[in-house]
């Protein structure tokens, strides 16, 4: 198919809900992939940080083969040896306690606010903070700040508080006994990559344990890896009541689960909540390899060096071109530069010459390669941002 015709088709028949780049993406390989043209793009973006072992890891495509010959689906009535198996692994690369998989970032955090809910009945009181995103279902959708997404479907649900970021102040005067959960991410991704301060995230568990407020983390972008530790608030040395993650874990599938300490395990009983896919045979047989790999190939560690070498390169880029950027910020490869103006056609650029970012809010362009990226690829994004840049 010819690539207007992909794009006229799309338009015809698609809902149009996404603004998108008219590139068809048709093929990939570690952290390159190829448009309908034959055009290669070094992907910092990778399917918004789902790709972390870059595309079509020939141990992610083996274990799809694998399982898809063996067992693709039984619904969630009956024990399955896949989703044993991760649901282990991923309380033992995290904390003690059970998990429910489900199929997507925003229904993990659906699932984290039931059992928010059921914890304090009766109340319907929530805190999160200003730029954060947690998904666009109704309930995660509350818990996001962004007002353009919320307004054209308010009123919505609950009575959900945002508070600055980084201002214990303000969270001390918020986190109460009446408060359901307090849901964070350590580096906001979607608000623009913005870094939580570790005295920050130590005064929140403090504040919500001792007012018996869950601590629900949402490492949906953050976790495995992303950010040079296997989760995010790994760096703050904190542990969550409840962690939420997608992405990464279904290795290119969808697939999301929320992982919820062992003091909270009875929170959910039968019949409180279910999703007929979530975590079905051949996505926890995908999701286990994908862990595995990480930790093998040592990828969190190459992530910590790979980000702070690449972090290095954009802060070079910021004081070289200070009229432009703003600001260079990230952990570990979670990285973004924030302009002055222009991101839209930064973005543009940047993929014109060959490299995948996201310009997201406003003038912010976020990066997230995959955890395999080497030197050479961070030394090439370098070169094209900065010839970008020079072309504007
Ligand atoms: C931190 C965070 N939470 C939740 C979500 C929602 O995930 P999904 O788009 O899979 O519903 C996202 C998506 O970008 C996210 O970054």
């Amino acid at each position: 198919m010819e690539t207007f015709n992909i794009i006229d088709q799309s338009d015809k028949y698609i809902l149009h809900t996404y603004g998108r780049d008219k590139i068809a993406i048709m093929r990939g390989a570690g952290v390159h992939c190829w448009d309908s043209e034959g055009n290669q793009y070094l992907d910092f973006l990778c399917g918004i940080g789902v790709n972390v072992l870059g595309h079509c890891h020939p141990k992610v495509v083996e274990a799809i083969k694998q399982q898809a010959g063996k067992l693709l689906h039984t619904s969630n009535l009956y024990y399955s040896q896949q989703q044993a198996e991760l649901a282990k692994l991923i309380s033992e690369i995290a904390f003690e306690g059970q998990v429910f998989f489900a199929n997507s970032g925003a229904e993990a955090n659906e699932a984290a606010l039931k059992l928010a809910l059921k914890h304090k009945p009766g109340k319907q009181k929530f805190l999160a903070l200003e730029g954060c995103f947690h998904g666009r279902t109704i309930g995660a959708l509350s818990l996001t700040s962004n007002e353009n997404y919320r307004k054209p479907f308010s009123p919505l649900f609950g009575e959900v508080e945002f508070l600055p970021r980084n201002d214990i102040k303000t969270a001390r005067a918020a986190i109460k006994e009446d408060v359901n959960a307090f849901f964070v991410e350590v580096v906001q991704g979607e608000g623009g990559v913005n870094v939580l301060e570790r005295a920050y995230l130590h005064e929140l568990r403090k504040l919500t344990e001792d007012n018996g407020v869950l601590l629900v983390v949402d490492e949906v972008q953050t976790g495995f890896g992303k950010t040079g530790k296997m989760f995010a608030y790994q760096h703050a040395d904190i542990l969550p009541d409840v962690m939420t993650m997608a992405k990464a874990i279904g290795g290119g599938l969808p697939m999301s689960a929320v992982l919820v300490s062992e003091r909270l395990m009875g929170s959910l009983a039968p019949g409180d909540h279910a999703t007929t896919y979530g975590g079905n045979n051949l996505i926890a047989a995908v999701g286990k390899v994908v862990i595995e790999t990480i930790i093998v190939d040592n990828l969190v560690d190459n992530a910590a060096k790979m980000g702070r070498a690449f972090l290095k390169g954009l802060k070079k880029l910021a004081a070289d071109h200070d009229e432009l950027i703003r600001e260079a910020r990230g952990l570990g490869l979670m990285t973004a530069i924030e302009l002055t103006a222009k991101g839209p056609e930064l973005a543009k650029a940047c993929r014109v010459n060959g490299l995948l970012a996201n310009c997201n809010p406003g003038n912010v362009l976020r990066f997230l390669p995959p955890l395999t990226v080497k030197s050479k690829d961070i030394d090439e994004a370098l070169a094209i941002i900065e010839k970008s840049i020079k072309e504007l």
